[in-house]
């Protein structure tokens, strides 16, 4: 199977590419840009946004950082919620807020003023971090949020270095997947070349070809709704601009 080029859209996350309550999936080594593009997607969604910080890594504009889930004000368009320590219990309680949000949003009160659209998207970097990974140590409120939340309005968008580490769920019930041109870890490619229905093979071919022609920025998007791989070039500078948050810049290892 060849991937096409994109031509229309700028992006993937324009026209009816992402609708909030999707599950994204965001994959590659680290610097290969997976932060600069959930960012970027997350900026296109117009319903509330919580972005689950754990390496406390990002400056939010607007968004005044909480740590504690129950100091989270859900009147708020955008939600900075940073928890570098990653213990699953908070893990556990932010999830299963997450999925109350309607009742907490309720206690609001008559006056109280409401985020537009009654959606939430959660944007969490690493998805390793909502395991510790250690896939099978899930939190229930996290499994729930991702098999059940899509019905309620609660999409997900999830970046990872390593994707076997993640919840199962977060791989099995999403709607796209990106993979950067930088590639994957071997033993994760099996797994992850079955979401583009191609063999390991064929997808490290497709996936060094792409970095042949345009560097590690380059990703490989696969609707699985409709079943149609995109290969896009790096996102353009005034796209990266365009984010709802921006990286303190770290340190890359082969960056
Ligand atoms: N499309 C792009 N073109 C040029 N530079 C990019 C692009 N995307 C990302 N970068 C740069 O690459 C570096 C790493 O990006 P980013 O932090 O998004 O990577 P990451 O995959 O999230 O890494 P990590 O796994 O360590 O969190 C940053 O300096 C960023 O500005
Ligand atoms: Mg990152």
């Amino acid at each position: 199977m060849q991937a096409s080029s994109q031509t229309q859209s700028e992006t993937p996350a324009g026209g009816r590419g992402v609708r909030f309550s999707d599950r994204v999936l965001i994959l590659g080594r680290s610097g290969d840009g997976k932060s600069s593009l959930i960012n970027h997607i997350a900026a296109g969604a117009s319903c509330q946004v919580l972005i689950y910080d754990t390496k406390d890594e990002l400056v939010v504009p607007g968004a005044t950082p909480v740590e504690d889930p129950a100091r989270i004000d859900w009147n708020a368009r955008i939600i900075h919620f940073v928890d570098d320590s990653c213990e699953l219990k908070t893990t556990g309680r932010l999830f299963d807020l997450c999925w109350k949000r309607k009742a907490a949003r309720e206690e609001i009160g008559p006056g109280g003023k409401l985020p537009r659209g009654y959606g939430l998207v959660v944007v969490v970097h690493e998805a390793g971090d909502l395991c510790l990974d250690q896939p099978n140590q899930t939190p229930r409120s996290v499994i729930n949020y991702l098999k059940k939340g899509r019905q309620r309005g609660l999409g997900l968008i999830a970046g990872s270095q390593r994707p076997v580490n993640i919840p199962p769920s977060a791989r099995t019930e999403i709607q796209h997947v990106a993979t950067f041109a930088g590639g994957l870890d071997k033993r994760d490619i099996a797994e992850i070349a079955g979401l583009y229905e191609l063999t390991p093979q064929e997808l490290n071919a497709t996936l060094s070809d792409l970095h042949g022609r345009y560097g590690r920025h380059a990703f490989l998007w696969r609707d699985l709704t409709t079943r149609t791989t995109t290969a896009w070039p790096p996102l353009p500078e005034h796209l990266r601009a365009r984010s709802i948050a921006t990286i303190i810049e770290q340190e890359h290892p082969d960056g």
